[in-house]
């Protein structure tokens, strides 16, 4: 990235006819979607796809999302919709849905990281929809964090860990799912899910019947069929633990986890939910949305896990929940996030 161009210089902007200008020059461009933050190139550009690697340190074998303004522009990218995969556009798009498919071969070679398939999504953020659609183009797209890290729901995030690595970022405010799209591969038999994300599995097999579960998603240690889900990712740099279970039981592991690490001296933190925030003693407790609205636990998430940095904690201790409906999502970022220090209360 030119330093004279780059956001240090630019300043951050809302100006959506100059970023879609930008991004058809061949520029990095970040942007809201509902689900996190995107770090925007042209698709069809080696070039400006090989800048997104560099700018998030991402190792090449991870393929990036396609970005669409317009359901129709899926036929220009996938060789091939099967059935299931019709369904499910029609469905959830636009919505935090990516479906992976069999490619033409239209795209520059580094954005499907050389599979034979490509994942393609057409989100609902009102900002990235017109992006999408004045730019016209199919638009390349990761979370906007460097790799490893968190992914950013707010612009401030972004900013954080990408400013002078790009050219522009379109500030929407916080984003509203909070956790990134469910990745669903269709070229099989059988619809398989190998990201859990913001449309539930329960979402998915009311739409199309049955809906496998790539085993890597809930069973450490087995390669997952997503190239982006074997790394660690989310992660703050504290170590985190994570506590499945309900009640007084839960509570009651947390807390001997939190009171162990402060005996050794360390500072900790408690990643609680509403409900059970006043019952723990910690460093800090910061608190990670209500049991009873799964939805507001995803939003919160990866805000929390960046603060938990920002106050240097040495250790997290975080509420666990059941796999179920966006809970299920919202495991699989924790217990990635704990590198799968998760105990059963
Ligand atoms: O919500 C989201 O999906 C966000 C926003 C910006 O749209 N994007 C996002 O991108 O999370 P990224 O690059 O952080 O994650 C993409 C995931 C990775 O796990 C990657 O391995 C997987 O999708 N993926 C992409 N293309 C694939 C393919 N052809 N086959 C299997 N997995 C694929
Ligand atoms: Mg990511």
């Amino acid at each position: 990235v030119d330093p004279e161009q780059s956001v240090d210089t630019l300043s951050r902007n809302k100006d959506i006819h100059e970023a879609a200008r930008m991004l058809r020059e061949g520029k990095l461009v970040a942007f809201p979607t509902e689900t996190v933050y995107g770090l925007g190139a042209d698709a069809a550009s080696q070039e400006a796809v090989s800048a997104i690697y560099t700018a998030k340190g991402r190792p090449s074998d991870n393929p990036l999302i396609i970005h669409i303004g317009e359901k129709e522009q899926l036929y220009t990218l996938a060789a091939e919709v099967p059935p299931a995969g019709e369904v499910l556009m029609r469905r959830f798009w636009p919505g935090p849905l990516t479906l992976i498919l069999p490619h033409r071969g239209t795209l520059a070679p580094k954005v499907t990281a050389g599979l034979d398939t490509v994942g393609v999504r057409m989100p609902s953020h009102p900002v990235s929809l017109a992006l999408l659609r004045v730019s016209g183009a199919p638009v390349a797209a990761p979370s906007a964090n460097r790799s490893g890290k968190p992914s950013p729901t707010d612009a401030d995030h972004v900013w954080h860990d990408l400013q002078g690595r790009i050219h522009g970022l379109v500030d929407g405010g916080p984003t509203g799912v909070g956790v990134e799209s469910t990745v669903v591969d269709v070229t099989g038999e059988v619809p398989l899910l190998l990201r859990p994300g913001g449309i539930t599995w329960e979402e998915l097999q009311e739409a199309v019947g049955e809906v496998q579960v790539d085993p890597a998603i809930v069973q450490e240690g087995t390669a997952p069929r997503s190239p982006g889900m074997k790394y660690r990712h989310y992660a703050p740099q504290g170590e985190m633990w994570v506590v499945v279970g309900e009640g007084a039981a839960q509570i009651r592991r947390v807390q001997a986890l939190a009171d162990e690490a402060r005996r050794q001296g360390k500072k900790v933190g408690i990643f609680s939910t509403e409900e059970h925030r006043a019952y723990y003693q910690a460093d800090w407790v910061l608190p990670c949305g209500s049991r009873q609205d799964p939805a507001s636990i995803a939003r919160e998430l990866y805000r929390g896990l960046r603060r938990f940095d920002q106050l240097g904690a040495d250790t997290i201790v975080a509420e666990g929940f059941p796999p179920e409906g966006l809970f299920h999502s919202v495991m699989n970022r924790l217990s990635k996030a704990a590198e799968g220090r998760v105990v059963q209360a």
